[in-house]
């Protein structure tokens, strides 16, 4: 692309913790290309302004987190399926007329990461179990019902937090309480944990896969640590298992791809440039 260099940014608040930078630092410098993406702080009191008014800011799109991602979505004049389902938008960009379009990847982030390292995993119709039924839970409900899930089982401490899930997405997904989990996992094709439990510096995810069958995936959204104990236990008994990271990484595909116009790839050498920004052990 010729002209002055594309600038994209990461938006949020506050965003100095944000990966994103390091993530399309990497790709812009792996493909030669002129762009920038940095961070911009956007306090709460301006972001309604800032977003309404996004092609003043210079940038060729942005990704959005916490706590803007709602109103990124409000701003935008064009939404993709995922975000228009979440009203939540994580990726923007500015289209050739100059309209505000918004997307939000993170369900498209888990599929990529699983279609990457458990290539088949979703070859037949199946089940699911997904603990959590936050923000990440409910992208990766919607990720789960695009492909061939027939069942989604939404595990969750708060059952209304569960149920206003499965209401939303209607008769292929169910609330149920944590008690119900022993006789859901004996019949699961994949086990999901959306939930911070198992992070470092949280609680233990204290779980008992003794009912899973030995062909069930198990993968976690959590990726500090990599290996979780949910996916050491796991392992341990011969479940196949996928770590979160790769979902933090394939998240941001789309929207690179969106500015910079090259499908990056989620490399071994991204994967060990990030654990080791976060002082994690591969
Ligand atoms: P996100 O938007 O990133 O998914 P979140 O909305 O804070 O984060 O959701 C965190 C999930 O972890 C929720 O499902 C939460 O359960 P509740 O809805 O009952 O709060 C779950 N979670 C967090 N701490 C937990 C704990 N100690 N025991 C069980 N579930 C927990």
């Amino acid at each position: 692309m010729s002209g002055p260099a594309r600038k994209a940014a990461v938006t949020g608040y506050p965003v100095a913790q944000s990966r994103s930078p390091l993530v399309h630092g990497y790709w812009l410098k792996k493909h030669g290309l002129e762009g920038e993406y940095g961070k911009i702080e956007v306090s709460p009191e301006t972001a309604e302004d800032f977003f309404a008014n996004f092609s003043a800011s210079g940038l060729v799109g942005a990704n959005v987190t916490v706590p803007h991602k709602e109103v990124a979505a409000a701003a935008c004049d064009q939404l993709d399926d995922a975000a228009t389902t979440m009203g939540a938008a994580n990726t923007l960009w500015l289209d050739e007329a100059g309209r505000l379009c918004g997307a939000n990847t993170d369900g498209i982030g888990f599929l990529g990461n699983l279609d990457q390292l458990a290539p088949g995993w979703d070859a037949l119709p199946g089940t699911a179990v997904v603990l959590g039924a936050g923000g990440a839970a409910r992208a990766i409900v919607w990720a789960l019902l695009s492909r061939k899930f027939t069942k989604v089982h939404i595990v969750n401490r708060t059952f209304k937090k569960a149920k206003k899930i499965a209401d939303e997405f209607g008769s292929r997904t169910i609330a149920h309480n944590w008690d119900k989990l022993r006789t859901l996992l004996g019949e699961t094709d994949l086990l999901v944990n959306t939930t911070s439990l198992g992070m470092t510096g949280k609680s233990p995810l204290e779980i008992d896969l003794s009912a899973l069958p030995q062909e069930t995936l198990v993968t976690d959204i959590v990726y500090v640590p990599l290996e979780t104990d949910l996916l050491k236990q796991a392992g341990e008994r011969g479940n196949q298992t996928v770590d979160g990271l790769g979902m933090l990484l394939h998240q941001a595909v789309p929207g690179f791809e969106k500015w910079f116009g090259v499908r990056p790839e989620v490399d071994d050498e991204l994967r060990a440039l990030i654990l080791k920004d976060l002082g994690v052990e591969p």
